[in-house]
């Protein structure tokens, strides 16, 4: 591992099927940049943050091997990029509650996922409402320069930071502190009703989506019927489309909606397909463990070497 590059650091929570929304606000990105060799990458299954929704050891192992495959299909190279749990690696947990003793509650009670879930009048569990703190020393362990979210995360890296500022001001300088990495034109990827693209809105295209299961997404797109563009239409065509390429197709089916879909359909598939064989035709699970097995291996020496200035910060060593 090459220690003078600038480390980038990413997760995803195993909770369910990834979807187009995922990829273009967060996979992509970070792809692209590993590729190009300018950063070191360490990318995980966030499965700690992802056991506050599944609690079912079996699904909890398929979600995980699933995103695992996601990971390598999207065009990560695991011989070149750090591929692992977080599980695997326990100085995660344990920094996290090193952070817990610097952070105060009514800091945490700031957050909008918190808040989002009071005002759902939900019974918030503690590992909810700690859930900042996970991702802090998520970030902050293997001293990562570039963090490539979605928008909706871009408020958990100001977290990481402050609690980097703080407890460098507390116990001296120990952490790096990281930026976000949000491409602002992709940062909020609409569903097929216009909002945000969710599984939890049931407006997604998932991004191994069969030609049937793309149709039936992209028939599924609302419309309004004024106007000459599907704006929803558009706001997905876009993804996979330079406005250039778009024009003269919208000006030439102008008004005419299903035309509009049906191209969209095609260049999805395009755009799908080869990321879809790739998923099909990857590994055994046998194969994707040790994948996983040897990456948390070199996570846990990068990880451990921090936590061991860490230890000697706060006078535990
Ligand atoms: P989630 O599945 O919500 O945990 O999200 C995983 C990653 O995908 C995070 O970096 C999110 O910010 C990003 N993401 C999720 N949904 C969208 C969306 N609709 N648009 C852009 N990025 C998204
Ligand atoms: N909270 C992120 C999400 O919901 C997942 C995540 C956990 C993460 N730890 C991280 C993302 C560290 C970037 C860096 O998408």
């Amino acid at each position: 591992m090459n220690a003078d590059k600038l480390v980038l650091l990413s997760g995803i929570k195993p909770t369910g099927e990834i979807h187009i929304g995922n990829y273009f606000g967060a996979i992509k990105q970070f792809v692209e940049l590993l590729n190009d060799d300018s950063h070191q990458g360490f990318v995980f299954i966030a499965d700690y943050h992802a056991l506050n929704f599944i609690q079912d050891a079996a699904e909890m192992k398929r979600l995980t091997r699933n995103l695992a495959r996601t990971y390598i299909a999207c065009g990560l190279d695991p011989e070149r990029v750090v591929l692992f749990k977080q599980s695997d690696v326990s100085a995660h947990t344990e920094l996290a509650w090193i952070f817990d003793t610097i952070t105060t509650m009514p800091y945490l009670m700031r957050a909008h996922a918190f808040k989002d879930a009071e005002a759902k009048n939900k019974e918030i569990v503690v590992g909810t409402f700690n859930y900042p703190m996970l991702m802090a020393a998520d970030i902050l362990l293997y001293n990562a320069s570039v963090v490539p979210v979605g928008q909706d995360q871009k408020q958990h890296i100001e977290y990481a930071r402050d609690t980097a500022e703080k407890f460098n001001r507390i116990f001296g300088e120990t952490f790096r502190l990281p930026e976000p990495h949000i491409l602002l034109d992709v940062a909020v990827v609409p569903g097929i009703d216009g909002r945000k693209m969710s599984k939890s809105y049931e407006n997604t295209i998932p991004l191994f989506a069969s030609r049937d299961e793309i149709t039936e997404a992209v028939m599924g797109i609302v419309t309004d019927s004024s106007g000459d563009r599907p704006e929803n239409v558009y706001a997905i065509h876009r993804l996979i489309k330079t406005d250039e390429e778009l024009a003269s197709l919208y000006e030439e089916h102008k008004g005419k909606y299903k035309a509009l879909k049906e191209a969209l359909i095609e260049d999805l598939d395009t755009f799908i397909a080869p990321m879809r064989e790739r998923f099909e035709a990857l590994t055994t699970d046998a194969e994707i463990d040790e994948i996983l097995h040897k990456g948390g291996a070199l996570a846990r020496e990068r990880a451990e070497a921090k936590m061991d200035e860490v230890r000697r910060a706060i006078g535990v060593r």
